[in-house]
């Protein structure tokens, strides 16, 4: 057997990692090359988020994200990933109107080379949804606690599930969405007791991003890790390099090098020959 053959993680995969108690990993791209870095170093799932509202278009919340948007993106990291599930979002009011227009666009991400899709919410018509496609075959992660398409009806970025009764309720919708078909669940901005309740009774993984360490997988903002973001990084980040500076120090240089005539020096230049480089001044000098 080839050692090289690349095994893909698929939906099975992350079921059998929650069985055997081995974390799952995802983080958001957007780009080609992000993607084939996250997916060489091991990562299980990248997610195209639609929070490259923010980090891409720069809008202040995911609202105004688009299906076009979310299919282009999904174009440029599925191109670079090998072996990592990867899970695209549906943006808001893609899912909303009827199953003939989520199934719509929900195929078409998948087509764009997603390999499930992700939606927000568990009111019926959103399980109904849940339902079709997964009746479709279309492979669905669904997602509760903090919404952030739901940023205007819920009136601000809180922690969710945060009673007795609020997480019993965060509970009974993930055990809906599994019913329904969904294969793996994110839980956003949960007290890690609420998420460890709801991971250990229903038997999808559950993928927490601001929901402590009980769940089964983590997922964050690539920008948040690598310091890219120039705005507010939430509590639950850790930030794992300062690409910002990086990028910025890098830039400065350039631009003092262009301006100062340091930059292009022969070395990054082409030349003619010699030969040639006389015919041409004799031919300028005439
Ligand atoms: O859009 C996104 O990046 C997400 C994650 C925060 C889970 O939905």
């Amino acid at each position: 057997m080839n050692a090289d053959i690349i095994k893909p993680v698929t939906s099975r995969t992350l079921k059998k990692m929650k069985d055997n108690k081995e974390k799952i990993t995802m983080l958001t791209a957007y780009d080609f090359s992000t993607a084939k870095y996250i997916d060489e170093c091991g990562v299980d799932s990248i997610l195209i988020g639609d929070s490259l509202g923010m980090t891409i278009l720069g809008y202040d919340t995911t609202i105004k994200v688009t299906i076009e948007d979310m299919l282009t993106f999904t174009k440029a990291v599925s191109n670079g990933v090998k072996r990592a599930l990867v899970v695209a979002d549906m943006p808001f009011l893609s899912y909303h109107l009827n199953k003939e227009q989520t199934t719509l666009n929900a195929g078409r991400l998948i087509q764009a080379g997603a390999k499930a899709v992700k939606l927000e919410g568990a009111s019926d018509f959103i399980l109904d949804e849940v339902h079709h496609l997964t009746q479709s075959g279309i492979n669905v992660v669904g997602h509760l606690g903090f919404t952030p398409q739901y940023i205007n009806t819920i009136g601000g970025y809180f922690v969710q599930g945060k009673s007795y009764e609020n997480t019993i309720k965060m509970l009974n919708a993930a055990k809906k969405l599994e019913e329904n078909g969904a294969f793996a669940l994110v839980l956003e901005m949960v007290p890690e007791e609420s998420a460890k309740y709801i991971s250990e009774n229903i038997s999808i993984p559950t993928i927490g991003i601001g929901a402590g360490k009980y769940c089964d997988g983590q997922v964050l903002v690539i920008d948040d890790i690598l310091g890219k973001y120039p705005g507010n990084i939430p509590k639950f980040v850790k930030q794992y390099a300062n690409i910002k500076e990086i990028m910025k120090d890098a830039i400065s240089k350039y631009n003092q090098d262009v301006k100062t005539g340091e930059f292009p020096t022969k070395e990054y230049s082409f030349n003619l020959t010699e030969e040639e480089r006389d015919k041409l001044e004799h031919n300028i000098n005439k």
